[in-house]
């Protein structure tokens, strides 16, 4: 059976790989891709989808989103300085040709709407893998769009360490508003990947040398994203071989091999938006006596083999 999605991302390394894996496994139909600020300015992450898709030759629809958060003026603190010790490691435009396909007129926000809203809409599974703000934009401009949405995966959100801050990590930091503002709208079924699940999947050189024996774009083109993160992931005095994790990526693994995620809670979840130092955390409620329902179910850890055969799979085909 195939599943179809709409990816919401901010292209970024890990963002490309995932649109690769989405758009080319056949159990999965890819209907749009918009695009939001984050891992680089706006004009970037639309520039970086068209390229991707234009690298394999896809005519999937892509829409340009949110240029900024929804309250905050640019990010809780500037872009540079959050960038500022490795500049390299998000450059602003992916390695690939410029794109020649142009991203549609409509809006991120109107195609999100007009999507979920359409007949037939509400079986198209959501996956989000930037900061949310398109999909609070969405829910705040058209009140039934919650109850419409089937399915919603996200990456974001750490319960252990945090990636900008002790506790925060950068999609949920980027935008803490837009973050609440979706995990409160009701919609029914939501599934997390935080950095604990993400961080334990991770991929590694070996990974990249059987993504470019596989050969397509789709694979060569990953498994140079790939190198490129571990060359400019910090080091973790615990690694025992060079890896890095290609967060936005396991999203698209868990939809087809939901297997992929060997450890998952349900919780209730919300999103630090006033905290002095935890801007943006994630406070998973697991506590069997809370009284608030449940709102999502968070992955805590997940399996690199799965994870790696997937996207074989996928760039194969
Ligand atoms: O914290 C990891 C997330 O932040 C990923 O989605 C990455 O692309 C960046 O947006
Ligand atoms: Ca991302």
């Amino acid at each position: 059976m195939t599943t179809r999605l709409i990816l919401d991302v901010d292209t970024g390394t890990d963002d490309a790989v995932a649109i690769f894996a989405a758009a080319c496994h056949p159990e999965l139909e890819l209907l749009g891709v918009t695009a939001v600020n984050g891992n680089v300015a706006l004009k970037y992450t639309i520039e970086n989808t068209l390229r991707v898709l234009d690298h394999i030759g896809s005519d999937v629809p892509a829409f340009a989103g949110a240029d900024r958060p929804i309250v905050r003026p640019d990010m809780p603190i500037p872009r540079h300085i959050l960038n500022g010790d490795d500049p390299q490691f998000q450059v602003n435009e992916l390695d690939f040709a410029p794109s020649t396909t142009p991203a549609r007129p409509e809006s991120a926000v109107r195609f999100l709407i007009d999507s979920f809203m359409a007949d037939g809409g509400d079986d198209i599974v959501l996956v989000a893998t930037g900061p949310l703000t398109n999909l609070a934009l969405a829910l705040g401009a058209e009140p039934r769009l919650a109850g419409r949405i089937p399915r919603l995966v996200i990456m974001g959100g750490a319960r252990g360490w945090g990636n900008v801050t002790a506790v925060a990590e950068f999609n949920f930091w980027v935008d803490p508003e837009a973050a609440e503002a979706v995990l409160s709208a009701g919609i029914r079924d939501v599934l997390i990947l935080p950095l604990d699940a993400t961080h334990s999947a991770q991929l590694g050189l070996e990974d990249c040398d059987a993504f470019d024996a596989v050969g397509t774009p789709a694979a060569t083109g990953s498994a140079a994203l790939i190198r490129h993160r571990i060359q400019h992931y910090p080091d973790d005095p615990a690694a025992v071989r060079a890896t890095a994790p290609v967060h936005d990526a396991l999203c698209i693994a868990a939809l087809v091999h939901p297997e992929v995620l060997t450890e998952v809670v349900d919780g209730t979840v919300h999103v630090e938006t006033a905290g002095e130092r935890t801007l943006g955390e994630m406070v998973l409620d697991t506590r069997p006596w809370r009284d608030e329902p449940t709102n999502a179910r968070v992955a805590l850890r997940a399996d690199a083999q799965i994870f790696s055969r997937f996207l074989t799979d996928a760039f194969r085909s």
